[in-house]
């Protein structure tokens, strides 16, 4: 039997919570295609008050693809598939990734040559003040170019490399500026602070200018949505028509959030 789920727009750049739903029930294929379609109509879909165990968090994610194993490596732990991002420490070492420091807009895994394609990020534990997630709509963003710009970046690459060497693959990885979503055909700017580091072919002046006018364009709060993390909160997006960054919280507050990954293969285009 089918049931229409209950999606509720954010209102904002993008987003919508799909309410009344228990995550640590399997969902019925007719589900999953309506948490899909409003994946591509929304770019990030929100789930709230979810209690789901690690296993739960997998099958739900399976729902969309393979879940893997993050690529950096944490303490073993008895579900591979979640990756911890956390501040918290345990004997005096980090639990998880991404401390408590803003960590600034950038696509899941993009200084891989096929990213992540779809991610899942579940809060356990969040700060009283900070600790926000923004997501922009890189589509929107693409869409309100200028025409003379959008000439100029449309056959142009960039390369994503971790801040954390060992993290890259041996090859330098470039993707286009400008990537279409293989799914929608939407074309959506594929460029962030974190990750990218300059456009290919491009002298080091002329490229830092043009990234910065791309930033500076994405980073408008119309292109913007801002999630306020409540304890139980899933939230499941698309790292192929958006960005997010986390904005920083105090050092001595707690947060742990899980995460999971998808990866379809998919090399940008
Ligand atoms: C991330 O940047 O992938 C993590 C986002 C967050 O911690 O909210």
């Amino acid at each position: 039997m089918s049931t229409a789920l209950n999606v509720v727009p954010t209102g904002g750049a993008l987003g919508a919570q799909i309410a009344d739903i228990d995550l640590t029930q399997p969902l019925l294929p007719d589900q999953v295609g309506q948490v899909r379609t409003a994946l591509l109509d929304y770019g990030v879909v929100f789930f709230r008050n979810q209690r789901i165990s690690e296993p739960d968090q997998v099958r739900f994610t399976s729902y969309f693809g393979q879940p893997v194993e993050h690529v950096r490596k944490q303490r073993e732990r008895p579900v591979p598939e979640i990756f911890i991002i956390s501040n918290l420490k345990e004997d005096g070492e980090p639990i998880g990734a991404l401390g408590h420091g803003e960590v600034s807009f950038h696509s899941d895994l993009s200084y891989l040559r096929q990213p992540g394609t779809l991610s899942v990020l579940y809060a356990v534990e969040i700060p009283q003040e900070g600790g926000q997630t923004q997501w922009c709509n890189c589509t929107a963003a693409y869409a309100d170019l200028d025409s003379d710009i959008k000439e100029q970046i449309k056959d142009l690459r960039a390369v994503h490399r971790h801040y954390v060497e060992e993290q890259n693959p041996p090859e330098m990885i470039h993707h286009p500026v400008v990537r279409t979503h293989p799914e929608t055909g939407r074309k959506s700017l594929y460029v962030g602070p974190h990750l990218t580091k300059h456009i290919v072919g491009m002298k080091s002046g002329e490229s830092a200018e043009l990234l910065a006018l791309l930033y500076a364009h994405l980073e408008q709060p119309r292109f913007i949505w801002t999630h306020e993390w409540q304890v139980g909160d899933l939230v499941l997006w698309d790292n192929r028509p958006t960005m997010h960054r986390r904005l920083p919280f105090p050092a001595h507050q707690r947060r742990l959030m899980k995460r999971t990954q998808i990866f379809n293969d998919e090399i940008p285009f």
